[in-house]
């Protein structure tokens, strides 16, 4: 294992059996994520990017290879995970919400309030601390996601497709405060997005699955200095032809699997 390795997966497989046929939604993925790296994966609906998040996050179980998240501390939780949707719980307040990992391992009650205090002012929610998340737009709940999961302080970070379902404003402003976070903790950050763009902007790294039995096939450096703005992303030349290269391989990901 590399000593900057944060997260190491090795010849990962996954096989779902359905009756009397079996679906191959990852085949021997393998791949290094370094500490407090950013790294997006992108690919084509269906190839198997969810399923790969949830094997990380212990909700499925992978049918042969292995993984490993290094641990930097026997008490924090190895993983967060951002959901697209769905992500809070209703009967609980925002603040509550926020605190819920943090509540889970009985901390000490001053350090919880502090910690969710903080992370809710980082995403601008300190005002509806009280409210419950049937009062919230889609945008505020993902910040409530994103609170919460930084607040458990993890040692890494599983986004799947959190911004897939906001509008494009929304999306642009919490892409930014994302990134205003993650600088600051330096956490390392394993996110999912159909969005090329999405994944220019924000990440250091982009591996390209291939649709069904999910591969990475490809792996992109984004050496864009930080801190980024997005106009940077949209007015280089070189991410210009990245992104003509990352859309050409999905389109052939596309077209190969509609066959
Ligand atoms: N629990 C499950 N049972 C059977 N098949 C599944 C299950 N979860 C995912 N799949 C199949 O595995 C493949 C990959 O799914 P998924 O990881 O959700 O893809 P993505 O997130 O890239 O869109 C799909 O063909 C999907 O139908
Ligand atoms: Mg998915």
């Amino acid at each position: 294992m590399n000593s900057h390795s944060k997260i190491l997966i090795r010849n990962l497989t996954k096989v779902f059996y359905k009756k009397r046929n079996s679906v191959t939604a990852l085949e021997k993925i393998s791949l290094d994520i370094a500490e407090g790296e950013f790294v997006c994966l992108v690919g084509p609906s269906g190839c198997g990017k969810t399923t790969l998040l949830r094997i990380l996050a212990g909700l499925e179980k992978q049918s042969s290879g292995h993984f490993e998240i290094k641990k930097s501390d026997q008490n924090r939780p190895s993983q967060s995970m951002v959901f697209q949707e769905r992500g809070v719980l209703p009967w609980l307040t925002v603040e509550e919400n926020v605190a819920f990992g943090l509540t889970m391992r009985h901390l000490p009650k001053a350090y919880v309030n502090e910690r969710t205090a903080y992370f809710l002012n980082k995403v601008g929610l300190s005002k509806f601390a009280k409210m419950y998340p049937k009062e919230l737009s889609g945008g505020m709940k993902q910040r409530v996601s994103i609170a919460r999961a930084f607040a458990n302080d993890p040692e890494i970070l599983l986004m799947d497709e959190p911004f897939g379902a906001l509008d494009e404003q929304n999306r642009y402003i919490l892409q930014e405060e994302l990134l205003a976070i993650w600088s600051e903790t330096k956490k390392t950050v394993l996110f999912i997005t159909h969005s090329i763009d999405e994944a220019l902007y924000l990440s250091d790294r982009i591996l390209l699955m291939s649709a069904q039995p999910g591969k990475i096939v490809q792996e992109i450096n984004v050496d864009l200095p930080r801190p980024r703005k997005l106009e940077d992303v949209r007015s280089s030349p070189e991410m210009a032809d990245r992104f003509l290269k990352i859309w050409g391989h999905l389109q052939e990901e596309v077209q190969g699997s509609r066959k």
